[in-house]
């Protein structure tokens, strides 16, 4: 039993221990996955599709062949702003805090977002780290997207795109407050961010593709963080495609 002495360290421990796995087990059948076939079934009204969510949710699917097109800034901007923009201030027992555009455990925001990015108007190639307080970017590198594709387990798929967008943790926002449980939050809440992001692509007329799979250490190097106080977590590839090509 691990006890509430050590919950900071359990989580650094497991996060440098779950790398890709060199081999993967076969997928399990989904007659496995349905919850208690025994119990009685209750159907449910048919889900209206016309409405501009469910609309955006249906078009979305993974792209995996960008095309070299330009892309706007203002597409990244609202990219950027989607994922965790700052959208006004919420009033909480009487005291006023800033809400973004996607939830956070506590209010501590403990992801940060890069973005590699090539061909969008305006901006020099390379890697930038949004800063949603003041909606900028600084620049961190030279960085493009196809410098990732060895990280990413070669996964070239990514090599057209225009952005590719790292969520990092900074787990201590998170953590200080909810001990290793904050772990678990800083994850979930990379997974919220990028939703949004490929809500919004699929809105700018843009493809999306999510991305687990990438060599941790490689990726922080690139980024220049340390991978363990600060760490990559997920990645989003957004660019323009044919519709034919998926
Ligand atoms: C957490 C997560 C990690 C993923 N990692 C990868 C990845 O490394 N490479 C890839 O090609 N697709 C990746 N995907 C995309 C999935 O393969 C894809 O979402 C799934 O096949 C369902 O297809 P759809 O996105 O078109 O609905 C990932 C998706 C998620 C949610």
């Amino acid at each position: 039993m691990y006890t509430d002495k050590e919950p900071l360290e359990l989580a650094l421990l497991y996060h440098l221990n779950s790398p890709v796995p060199k081999s993967y087990v076969k997928r399990v059948p989904a007659t496995e996955l349905r919850y208690m076939p025994e119990a009685p079934f209750l159907e449910l009204p048919k889900a209206p599709r016309n409405n501009p969510l469910i609309e955006l949710l249906e078009r979305r699917s993974s792209v995996r062949s960008f095309e070299n097109k330009v892309m706007p800034t203002i597409s990244l901007a609202q990219l950027l702003d989607a994922g965790c923009g700052i959208n006004g201030l919420r009033r909480v027992e009487g005291q006023f805090f800033e809400g973004r555009n996607s939830p956070s455990a506590g209010g501590l925001y403990p992801i940060e977002v890069f973005v590699s990015t090539q061909a969008v108007e305006g901006l020099a190639a390379g890697l930038y780290h949004y800063e949603p307080r003041s909606h900028g970017l600084h620049r961190v590198s030279n960085a493009v997207p196809t410098d990732f594709v060895e990280s990413l387990l070669q996964q070239d798929y990514i090599v057209n795109a225009n952005a590719l967008f790292v969520f990092t943790s900074v787990f201590m926002r998170s953590m200080c407050k909810y001990g290793a449980r904050g772990y678990r939050f800083a994850l979930l809440e990379a997974g919220h961010q990028a939703e949004n992001i490929c809500l919004m692509a699929v809105q700018l007329g843009l493809g999306s593709l999510c991305i687990g799979g990438f060599h941790d250490m490689s990726v922080n190097t690139i980024l220049g963080i340390d991978g363990k106080h600060h760490a990559a977590l997920y990645c989003v590839a957004v660019g323009s495609y044919s519709s034919q090509e998926l």
